[in-house]
This record gives C-alpha cells, sequence and structure tokens, in this order.
C-alpha cells in the first residue's frame, strides 16, 4: 500500500472519491478495471494510485464484513491485515475479560490494523499499540479515529518495548511464514520466548487453536473460543487475568457461553441412549468433552472419542444435539440397502473415530431417494457403528 495515497485517503478530498469506490459496490471486487475506469470518470484529475488506494479499501471494506459487520463500513485495512485481525466479537469478549479484571491500561504489542485494539478502547480501557509496520500502523491509527475512539499507535519493536507501566499486556503474534499457517512456535512474530515472559505478568496472548496443551505454562489459563462453530483462537491468560486452567468460550446467535476445567466432574463411558451430542470444538480443544457429558447427564460413546450420550434431550451451547432414530448398519452394502429402504436421497455424514471419507462414501451408496438423512458413523464399544439420527 501507497503510504502517502492511504494518507490522502483520508483527506476531505480522499474521502469522497473513497465513498465513489464503495457505491460501486461488488464491481471493485468482481471487475478491478471496470471500477478503475469508473471511478477516473467519477474522479477525474485525481492519479491513478490515489484512485487504486480507494480502491482497495472499497474492496477490504466489503471483504471484512464477515469479521467486522457494520463497522467494516467505516474501517481500513490492509489485506493481510484483515487476514490476521482478530474478528469483532471475539476481540469484544477479550475486551470484556480484561474490563472485568479493572484494567485501566492495556498495550497491544504487535496490534495489526487494530481488531482488538477497536474492541479493547470500545470497552473503555486506555490503548496503546505498537506494531513493526508502519503500513498497519498508519490503518490502526485511522481505524480508531473514524470510530470515534482514543489510543495511540506508533512504529516500535514489541520486544524492545518497556511494557510494565501498562496493567495488562496483550499479544497477538503473527503466525504465518510464506509457506502459510504454521502451528508451530518456531515462526512466531514476535518470538515464543518473548510470549512466554509475557506470560509472567498480566497478559493475554493470543495462539492459534492447535496449541499443545503441553506448551502453557503452569498457572496460565487457556481459554478456546469458537465463533458459531468454527474455533477461532486459543487465548492464553496469564498472571491475575488467569482464572482456571482450561476453558471454552462459545460465541452464538444466542451469546455467549463459557464452561471451564472446574465443571468438570468426569463421566464415564456408557451405551448410547436416545441422544448423542456433538461438542463444539472449542470444548474439543479444551479437552472439556467430558464437562459436557456431565453437564447433559450423559456420558462419553468411547473413552477417546469426542461424542457424548445420555437419555435425556438438553438445549446446550456447548454441543449440538440430536435424536438417535435407531442403529443401521455399518457394512457399506446393507447401509446403501437400509437408507434406500428409508427413500433417503440426501444424506449428511458425520464421523469420528472412523477411516471414513464422507464425500466418497456418499458417492459410492449413490442415493437418489426424496427424503433427508443424517448419520454418525462413530466406533462403539470398539465397533464401526452407524447410527441415524435428528438434529434437535
Ligand atoms: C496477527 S497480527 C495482529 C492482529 C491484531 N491483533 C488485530 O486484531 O488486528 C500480528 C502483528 O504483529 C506485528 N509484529 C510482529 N513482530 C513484531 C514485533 N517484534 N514488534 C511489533 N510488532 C510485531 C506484525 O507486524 C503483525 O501486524
Amino acid at each position: 500500500m501507497d503510504l502517502d495515497a492511504f494518507a490522502w485517503l483520508l483527506t476531505d478530498e480522499g474521502q469522497p472519491v473513497l465513498a465513489a469506490a464503495v457505491g460501486l459496490g461488488a464491481t471493485v471486487s468482481d471487475d478491478p478495471l471496470a471500477a478503475h475506469a469508473a471511478l477516473r470518470r467519477t474522479a477525474p484529475g485525481i492519479p491513478p494510485e490515489r484512485l487504486a488506494v480507494a480502491l482497495s479499501q472499497a474492496a477490504l471494506r466489503r471483504a471484512a464484513v464477515p469479521k467486522f459487520g457494520d463497522l467494516a463500513a467505516r474501517m481500513y485495512f490492509t489485506p493481510e491485515g484483515l487476514e490476521q485481525a482478530t474478528r469483532l466479537s471475539v476481540a469484544t469478549h477479550r475486551a470484556a475479560r480484561v474490563r472485568a479484571f479493572d484494567a485501566r491500561s492495556v498495550v497491544d504489542l504487535g496490534c495489526g490494523v487494530g481488531g482488538d485494539l477497536v474492541a479493547l478502547a470500545t470497552a473503555g480501557i486506555t490503548t496503546a499499540g505498537v506494531d513493526l509496520d508502519p503500513e498497519r500502523v498508519a490503518v490502526a491509527t485511522a481505524n480508531l479515529a473514524a470510530l470515534g475512539l482514543g489510543g495511540a499507535v506508533q512504529v516500535a519493536d514489541a520486544t524492545t518495548l518497556d511494557h510494565s507501566g501498562f496493567d495488562v499486556a496483550f499479544a497477538d503474534p503473527a503466525r504465518r511464514t510464506a509457506r502459510g499457517r504454521v502451528f508451530s512456535t518456531d515462526h512466531w512474530s514476535p518470538p515464543w520466548p518473548f510470549v512466554e515472559s509475557l506470560l509472567a505478568r498480566d497478559a493475554c496472548v493470543k495462539a492459534a487453536p492447535g496449541i499443545p496443551h503441553a506448551l502453557v505454562p503452569d498457572g496460565v489459563e487457556a481459554e478456546w473460543v469458537s465463533d458459531h462453530g468454527e474455533v477461532k483462537e486459543a487465548a492464553l491468560w496469564a498472571g491475575r487475568l488467569a482464572t482456571c486452567v482450561r476453558r471454552a468460550t462459545v460465541i452464538g446467535d444466542g451469546g455467549l457461553a463459557t464452561i471451564t476445567d472446574e465443571d468438570d466432574p468426569g463421566a464415564p463411558v456408557r451405551p448410547v441412549g436416545g441422544f448423542l451430542y456433538e461438542p463444539d470444538g472449542a470444548v474439543v480443544r479444551a479437552g472439556l468433552v467430558t464437562a459436557v457429558a456431565a453437564g447433559v447427564d450423559g456420558g462419553l460413546v468411547d473413552e477417546h472419542l469426542a461424542y457424548v450420550t445420555s437419555d435425556a434431550s438438553f438445549r446446550t451451547p456447548f454441543a449440538r444435539g440430536y435424536e438417535v432414530l435407531e442403529e443401521l448398519p455399518y457394512r457399506e452394502k446393507a447401509l446403501r440397502a437400509a437408507l434406500r429402504e428409508r427413500n433417503v436421497g440426501r444424506l449428511t455424514i458425520k464421523k469420528r473415530g472412523v477411516d471414513v471419507v464422507p464425500d466418497q462414501l456418499r458417492k459410492r451408496l449413490a442415493l437418489s431417494g426424496d427424503e433427508e438423512a443424517v448419520i454418525v458413523l462413530t466406533r462403539v464399544a470398539g465397533e464401526g457403528t452407524c447410527l441415524l439420527v435428528r438434529p434437535f
């Protein structure tokens, strides 16, 4: 991104050009050449690099709606900065936790385009952010201003900064390399030893959901957070912000629900009952499947599998529930016959602990009936088992 062009975009001359680019709608992403030509006609005499920055911001705002909702229309992004930014729902939850701790000030050590900064500032916390990348600093600064929020952002290396004056330190290290997403801490920036040093104070560090439990230092809480069923992160809460060992927080249409290792009395393996529960990914990552089982008066289908079963139907934010209708044959030929007999055409296949590729199986079953069905393929008492279920 051309930093001068971005600075111009924020001026009284740039803003109407951005508005005109936004007005081009989907064309900005679908047909950039046509969008460029159209914007040139609307804003004659504006240099091409300025038109380009307006068009790219318009396209990025469209792309940002799933993460930032209505706020996207007022925010600024870089492509990578948007990809790495924490979605508003998750950042808002984090900010609420920090606020509940009564923190007055937070420093964001690698703030990117400001996804977390915006949520922290919105929660009324005094925020400061640093980033190595001048583009992201410019964008994060613009975001705070565009949303009428306070806070300071500057270019700095987080690893050399004295953060002791802030109540809470936050870091969301970049975790990607040119080869894509990596789960090893080797490529974290700021690096893992710096992150580890932060975990010795009141701090929060955002990590990838795949972080091994063994990497979480003693006394640090790991919170897996999902949004509408997708696990987004593992947040490590350190110092006085740690309130348990492991936590799963699920964000959905019904709001937010959270469960911890302290809610986990354990649960037995038991025969399949009338109801089956598929725990949310955050629960599975947090190792809290037995907590969910206990919450529905149930047990596990198999010691090593994340399916819960119970004789009772419960609505729980921590799992998707199914009524078990009947057991069907596990062997493919007999299963095909059973499904055809039931006139099944559209089949959802859920599986855990068995070596089945649902798409391939669905193709081989070649069903053509009018009914819709859901089957669960799993192991029960060591045996491959197929259950016909109905979501509730
Ligand atoms: C994953 S992004 C942060 C995203 C941010 N939480 C958000 O929601 O927008 C990580 C950021 O850390 C920055 N960074 C990496 N190493 C850094 C360092 N040593 N000092 C300051 N910033 C650093 C990167 O430039 C990148 O913008």
